[in-house]
């Protein structure tokens, strides 16, 4: 989906995440905080936590039938519309979606003018395949006019294929929610920009998850990552944060490494079919 923004038309797009911990099923509440927090900031693009809405520990189909929504239909896109009217900004933020008896771990685009599209997270995590369906459409874009976006959920940063694509199909900025609970990503997001000369916000979680004895604890540190491997900025690991950047998209754009070196033309394309191949 193509769509131009009225916000801002020049090269430079103030962009971030809001961090907090959600309390596991109380949609309302998480929000009504998510709302707060998107409040305190004015700026072009905000991303939120993958399940942002729910908490992330599911014990049971039951649970996540109950929890899950329809997408654009369903309360959480249509509170994310009103609040990105009311904040003249772009939201992307993850939770669960249900849709013809099938559960996905999802990400909406939201704009001042109402739903722009959904991403379905590709790579489950660990238990998450017991409670949802991978992501069934290749990773696609979406031009809010001042930039070109793409969207992954969490583990989908562990497989440097989708931001490959996601870059090669013209994205400037990677929104991540994510829900990470192991520390590697922040310094993986290092590399995945750098390869792709893109730039990313991973908004993650803080807090824990404790269902029924099973707990899960989140880390934080939500950061925004720069085409250089550089950080923009990181979050603490505890404490909620709404943090935003100046991202110049023109950066992003350049794939040239040196007069003799390109990102993409310097692929050797012929000589990555193994790539591709099935096991
Ligand atoms: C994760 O994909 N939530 C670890």
């Amino acid at each position: 989906m193509s769509f131009i923004s009225p916000i801002r038309l020049g090269d430079v797009v103030k962009a971030g995440f809001v961090q907090f911990e959600p309390i596991f099923g109380n949609i309302d509440e998480n929000l009504k905080k998510a709302g707060s927090l998107i409040n305190q900031a004015k700026a072009d693009l905000i991303v939120l936590p993958e399940l942002f809405n729910t908490g992330y520990v599911f014990t049971s189909v039951g649970e996540v039938e109950e929890l899950a929504e329809g997408i654009p239909d369903g309360k959480t896109t249509e509170f994310l519309c009103e609040l990105a009217l009311h904040n003249n900004s772009f939201i992307v933020g993850g939770l669960a979606e249900k849709e013809s008896g099938r559960f996905y771990n999802s990400a909406v685009l939201v704009s001042p003018h109402g739903y722009m599209g959904t991403y379905r997270k590709i790579h489950l995590f660990n238990e998450e395949k017991l409670w949802f369906q991978p992501g069934n459409k290749e990773p696609e874009i979406f031009d809010l006019g001042c930039c070109r976006i793409g969207i992954m959920v969490c583990f989908d940063w562990f497989f440097p294929e989708v931001m490959r694509i996601l870059s090669l199909k013209g994205a400037d900025l990677i929104c991540h929610c994510a829900n990470l609970v192991l520390p590697f990503c922040q310094d993986g997001m290092k590399t995945r920009c750098l390869e792709n000369h893109v730039y990313a916000i991973t908004a993650n979680r803080t807090g824990k998850d404790d269902r029924n004895g099973k707990i899960l604890r989140f880390t934080g540190k939500s950061q925004i990552t720069g085409p250089q491997a550089d950080i923009l900025y990181q979050a603490g690991p505890i404490d909620d944060e709404v943090a935003f950047v100046d991202i110049d998209v023109s950066l992003a754009r350049d794939k040239k490494l040196n007069p003799f070196n390109h990102l993409y033309s310097d692929r050797r394309i012929s000589l990555y079919h193994y790539i591709c191949k099935d096991d």
